[in-house]
């Protein structure tokens, strides 16, 4: 239109500095630079955001009819499933999301662990990362007290006692914890709070993390700098490749949910508390089985907790347990040993979860803490040898 008249400002002429730096932004992002030889364990990542968003939007429409009493809170949760607008299928999709969650951030830290993502330039990212996992730990116990039903209650029953063998601060933290002397109502309005609040800690904590990763970049599974291996740009690379990812995590779940739900349900979990009747079997979720396994491989409450908390704590160490240098991945002879390590480390976890499924007595006890041995044998025996077996020197 040369010739015409100058063009008027308008309400949307104003957004525009924002809106272009938004899209300058996302070009960035788009083109941003990673090794092009990333292989389908990077996906995983994606997968944990697509799960987290799940989790937070079907969260949220359960806490619409959910109420923290002692009193109500299984009848509010059978309401939810049986009256609410599609209530069945939102927790249907919370509670299979808190299993799929959990198990994709176990595969996420799995590939750290082999391509040794946590040496020098990563170190931060890993550290974040165990915080991360550290949370979704809580918040996702916080959430299994909820429904209280019979596992709830016990579950938070027997929590609290291992809370409240820790010396000193023990009973102290306990009466924090449960709100009075036993699990009831102040105990449930804590962990509401506690499991709705983190939810969010956990979104800002993510947008950190992937942040971080993004401005380091993305390590390369050989272990070489991406000037070796050659760059791609993320979009479309690597968009669409986690694309594909996130819909067969979908189609996975979809199958769970709808033709294996109880592979995840737990069936006493559908009986109402009963604080006068303790259950012959209490046991966590299954994505807790194996630190529940190591608190009762050794005949002493405290030194369990440890074991159990050890656990998850030492993967804190991990950067300074294994002492190669940045850009070190899984390569050569250290590949195959890092594999037999980790398939150990795996090993070791299920064993001692089964152990702790079958109250670690007789010939569980035995395999209980053989596989809590191979646990804890990958961190304090083969991380620092894991440079030398390699021939690098640290
Ligand atoms: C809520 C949990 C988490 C989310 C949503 C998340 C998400 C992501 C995403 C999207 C990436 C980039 C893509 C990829 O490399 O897969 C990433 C990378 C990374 N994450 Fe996580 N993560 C979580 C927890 C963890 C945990 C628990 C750890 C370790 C203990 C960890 C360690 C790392 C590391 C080291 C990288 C960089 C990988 C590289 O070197 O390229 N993350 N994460």
């Amino acid at each position: 239109m040369a010739g015409g008249k100058p063009p008027e400002h308008t309400a949307h002429d104003s957004a525009q500095p924002l809106a272009q730096q938004g899209a300058a932004w996302l070009r960035g992002y788009a083109g941003l630079p990673l090794p092009r030889d990333l292989n389908w364990a990077w996906t995983l990542g994606a997968m944990l955001v697509a799960v987290l968003v799940l989790m937070l939007m079907t969260g949220l429409v359960l806490t619409l009819g959910y109420t923290p009493d002692a009193g109500l809170a299984f009848g509010s949760v059978e309401a939810l499933e049986r009256r609410f607008p599609y209530g069945w299928l939102m927790r249907g999709l919370h509670m299979t999301g808190a299993s799929f969650c959990m198990l994709v951030l176990y595969g996420h830290i799995l590939r750290g662990l082999y391509y040794r993502c946590y040496l020098a330039t990563h170190q931060r990212v890993w550290l974040g990362g165990c915080g991360l996992m550290a949370l979704l730990m809580v918040t996702a116990f916080a959430g299994y007290v909820l429904p209280w039903g019979q596992m709830s209650y016990w579950g938070a029953d027997v929590a609290s006692k291992a809370v409240g063998a820790i010396p000193v601060l023990g009973p102290e933290l306990e009466g924090i914890f449960l709100g009075g002397s036993s699990p009831g109502t102040p105990t449930l309005h804590r962990m509401f709070t506690l499991h709705f609040l983190l939810a969010f800690v956990i979104v800002g904590g993510v947008v950190l993390h992937v942040a971080m990763v993004h401005g380091r970049g993305s390590s390369s599974p050989s272990g070489r700098t991406m000037r070796d291996v050659g760059s791609l740009p993320f979009h479309p690379y690597f968009t669409v490749r986690d694309m594909l990812a996130v819909v067969v995590l979908a189609l996975a779940f979809v199958l769970v949910l709808c033709f294996w739900p109880g592979l995840i349900i737990e069936p006493a979990n559908y009986r109402p508390a009963n604080p006068l009747h303790t259950p012959a079997d209490i046991e966590p979720a299954w994505y807790f089985l194996p630190f529940y396994g190591m608190m009762q491989v050794i005949p002493s409450r405290l030194f369990g907790m440890v074991l159990s908390g050890g656990a998850v704590a030492i993967l804190f160490a991990v950067p300074w347990l294994d002492k190669g240098r940045a850009g070190q991945g899984a390569t050569g002879v250290g590949r195959v040993a890092a594999f037999v390590a980790l398939a150990c480390l795996v090993g070791g976890a299920v064993l001692v979860a089964a152990a702790g499924r079958h109250h670690v007595a007789g010939g569980w006890l035995l395999a209980g803490r053989l596989g809590c041995a191979l646990y804890y044998a990958y961190f304090l025996l083969f991380l620092p040898l894991r440079s030398r077996m390699a021939g690098e020197g640290a």
